[in-house]
């Protein structure tokens, strides 16, 4: 199987606090993996760690079977609270890594204009992000991070902020995007149906420090509709989850 990427007994803590204790998990090419654990256990830390932020004090992180440990720039990695410029327009927000990575600002901004219509916001170009609704800033916040490096994606809680139903809006889009571009993508949730409804698999860490307590695969069919969230199987695996909770 092609493991895109690849967590290996990862262990971390901040001065006395362990906060991960060997942590393994994987994500293969084009798979969608949720992970659901309480607030505080550990998980925009390990996402700190897969992403080349922080060193890990045991295991391994692979990208492609390559030892990833310490080096930035190889995966996408949009944080809990990821701000647009708000002096920059949401073109040119969208087209800044690709100008971190070296291009011109006109070659940037040329390659970023195609994805306007399919992340829904095309004729918003220009705008500034207060003038976006928070869906919309949420879409183009991943946009920027899809153009950073667009095989594997790191989303912590990108829906966290949302009421309810711009929310559930959201996941059809997002797996839309998915089944299109088929990025890899770990993605952190508290919400038991988010994790869920937009996952193949879905790892289950303990209050900090985080270890895996479950491994769940999600063999629900895709395309996926919000029928799905009133379906027997769903309620099947949703009661799965809570057990462990
Ligand atoms: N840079 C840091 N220095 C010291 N301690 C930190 C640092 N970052 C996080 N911590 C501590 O590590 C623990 C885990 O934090 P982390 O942000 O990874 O949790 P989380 O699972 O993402 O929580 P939430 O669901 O609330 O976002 C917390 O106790 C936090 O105080
Ligand atoms: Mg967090």
């Amino acid at each position: 199987m092609d493991s895109k990427l690849e967590v290996r007994k990862v262990s971390k803590r901040y001065n006395r606090i362990k906060v991960l204790q060997d942590i393994s998990l994987s994500v293969m090419k084009k798979q969608f993996v949720s992970i659901l654990g309480p607030s505080g256990c550990g998980k925009s830390t390990l996402f700190e760690v897969i992403s080349g932020l922080q060193l890990p004090d045991n295991g391994e992180v692979l990208i492609d079977g390559k030892d990833s440990r310490g080096r930035t720039g190889r995966v996408s990695y949009m944080p809990q609270k990821d701000l647009l410029l708000p002096w920059k327009t949401i073109l040119d927000n969208a087209a800044l890594p690709l100008v971190i990575k070296g291009e011109s600002w006109p070659e940037a901004r040329r390659k970023a204009a195609p994805y306007f219509a399919p992340f829904e916001l095309d004729g918003f170009e220009r705008a500034y992000p207060q003038q976006l609704s928070g869906g919309m800033r949420q879409r183009a916040a991943l946009l920027r991070t899809f153009l950073f490096a667009r095989d594997i994606l790191l989303l912590d809680e990108p829906f966290g902020a949302l009421d309810a139903l711009t929310r559930s809006k959201m996941h059809l889009w997002l797996l839309d995007i998915f089944q299109r571009y088929g990025p890899s993508v770990l993605f952190i949730t508290h919400d038991i149906d988010e994790a869920i409804f937009l996952a193949d698999k879905l790892y289950i860490f303990s209050a900090r420090p985080a270890r895996v307590v479950a491994e769940i695969e999600i063999e629900l069919p895709r395309p996926r509709s919000q029928e799905l969230l009133t379906s027997g199987e769903f309620a099947a695996l949703k009661k799965e989850v809570l057990q462990f909770f």
